[in-house]
């Protein structure tokens, strides 16, 4: 039989001699994983003998708590009557702004879907996804630098036919739009990433399986079917081992395909909205435990053994022991040395970046042009900057490895656009976090759903059939061309600037 506690012995263990928490109904003591959670130890302390379920199921793999802590941590059970009383949920006081099943038929659009999503998950969820680093400038600008480029349709042309499919790294699927690693599915829907899998199964979609997934990938691809395509994101771990121990149970699952190396976020931007938001490290009253200790209640610039930031959003936490050294040399040769995988980069915002990662083609099989969703460096440059460039200087890139590029996309003449600059395809991570609140797996479907009727009627009006015979003809760049990097190319070749200088 095991030992039943009233809360009242739990809350006495709060400090880090002796920690103990209330998880589903069990305690435990987790006094020895303390050093060991990948989110830091602080988040761990601050509920310390506290009821953590709340806080802590959303953004744990479930099956997580059995992998990591030793059977003698469990205690026993929690006798439920000595629980302090929950904050209630909008539902249970009333105060739920959606009456009844939301009518995933008359979201219209991405906006309306974030709208209905936006009232549905908890003020803490949306902080975090919503957030983009520190004004929100290459977020918004993400989006709105698809609406400067112009569409050129063609007329007289037979478009009763039209096919989205395509293909990524040789594999086919049915739409050039992939789901973007995107972290914590769960805070949105309980369907999570395996819901997302879902969604895209349907739609002939690729998955991007976040690093900081809210299930196992295991679980994610569990019901995967033999013609889905999933990559996985890795953020290399400044203790090594715990990558490759990751990459070795990645390497185990043939429905992921790719391993795509994030290079975007070494250390996460300035997320205020994150860092207001009602999380567990910015909240909860800091015990005195966590107070005075060095190690963890000062804020330290020292990427590779960083102290705990005072107020720390749930970006931050999840960024908590991600390697912040990787470079060109040293990266790539230690990943061949644990995956056979072909690497993805995600996250390259110049030319010059590009151009190196072409040149490591064959093991670089494709780049994603990406600022992170503007949550990284605010005023970086929107994917749509980034190929144009490439198109300027190094156009050669676009042959050697396949590009992608992420951030911004609502409509479907976004994607068309990104195409017709060149991008093989087109990923959408907040949009599919918000599907999932507004509808859980049925609300990424409605997702994918929009996009893909969006994008066949654009390529229609522009006079396409298939997505391979979209160029720059259809469209019209001038208003964002005066805007693209024309200084020098940091790089060992001559610029275009420099080559025509030479020739007069
Ligand atoms: C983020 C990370 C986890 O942007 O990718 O929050």
């Amino acid at each position: 039989m095991s030992k039943v506690f009233d809360y009242a012995e739990v809350a006495k263990h709060n400090t880090a001699e002796s920690c103990w928490v209330v998880l589903y109904g069990n305690v435990y003591d987790v006094t020895n994983f303390i050093p060991e959670h990948p989110g830091g130890s602080k988040v761990i302390l601050q509920l310390a003998g506290t009821d953590a379920t709340e806080e802590y199921d959303p953004i744990h793999p479930p099956g997580i708590l059995e992998e990591n802590l030793k059977p003698e941590a469990k205690l026993g059970t929690i006798d439920p009557d000595t629980l302090p009383s929950a904050e209630k949920s909008p539902v249970e006081t009333g105060e739920a702004v959606q009456e009844g099943p939301v009518d995933l038929e008359n979201l219209l659009n991405l906006d309306e879907i974030e709208e209905v999503a936006t009232k549905q998950i908890s003020h803490k969820a949306w902080a975090y996804y919503f957030s983009a680093a520190d004004d929100l400038g290459s977020k918004n600008f993400n989006n709105q630098v698809y609406r400067q480029i112009l569409l050129r349709p063609r007329v007289f042309v037979d478009c009763v036919k039209c096919d989205t499919s395509t293909s990524f790294l040789g594999h086919n699927v049915k739409l050039p739009i992939y789901v973007s690693p995107a972290a914590m599915a769960r805070l949105a829907h309980p369907d999570g990433e395996h819901g997302i899998a879902q969604a895209c199964e349907r739609y002939g979609a690729m998955h991007l399986i976040s690093q900081n997934a809210s299930m196992t990938p295991e679980q994610i691809v569990a019901d995967a079917t033999p013609g889905q395509v999933f990559g996985w994101q890795l953020y290399v771990q400044n203790e090594r081992h715990k990558s490759e121990a990751m990459l070795a149970r990645i390497n185990k699952l043939p429905a992921i395909k790719y391993i795509c190396l994030t290079l975007d976020a070494p250390v996460p931007g300035k997320r205020e909205l994150d860092e207001k938001s009602k999380n567990v490290a910015s909240n909860l009253p800091t015990p005195s435990s966590v107070q005075g200790s060095g190690s963890v209640s000062t804020t330290s610039t020292d990427a590779k053994t960083p102290a705990a930031p005072k107020a720390m959003g749930m970006g931050q936490s999840l960024f908590w022991g991600t390697a912040a050294d990787l470079t060109w040399k040293t990266t790539l040769p230690w990943l061949a040395e644990h995956t056979d995988l072909p690497i993805v980069l995600k996250g390259l915002q110049t030319h010059e970046d590009a151009y190196l990662a072409s040149l490591h083609a064959p093991q670089v099989k494709a780049i994603i042009l990406s600022n992170h969703g503007g949550r990284a460096l605010d005023t970086a440059p929107p994917a749509v900057h980034t190929l144009l460039e490439i198109r300027k200087y190094c156009p050669e890139v676009l042959d050697r490895v396949e590009v992608w590029v992420d951030g911004g996309i609502k409509r479907g003449t976004d994607v068309v656009k990104a195409l017709c600059l060149g991008a093989r395809g087109v990923g959408i991570g907040r949009g599919a976090l918000y599907g999932l609140g507004a509808g859980g797996t049925e609300g990424v479907a409605r997702v994918l759903e929009i996009l893909k009727a969006e994008t066949e009627t654009c390529m229609r009006l522009l006079g396409v059939e298939r997505v391979d015979q979209l160029g720059m003809q259809y469209i019209n760049t001038r208003a964002v061309e005066r805007d693209i990097y024309d200084g020098p190319a940091a790089l060992e070749r001559p610029s275009l600037w420099a080559m025509a200088k030479a020739k007069l």
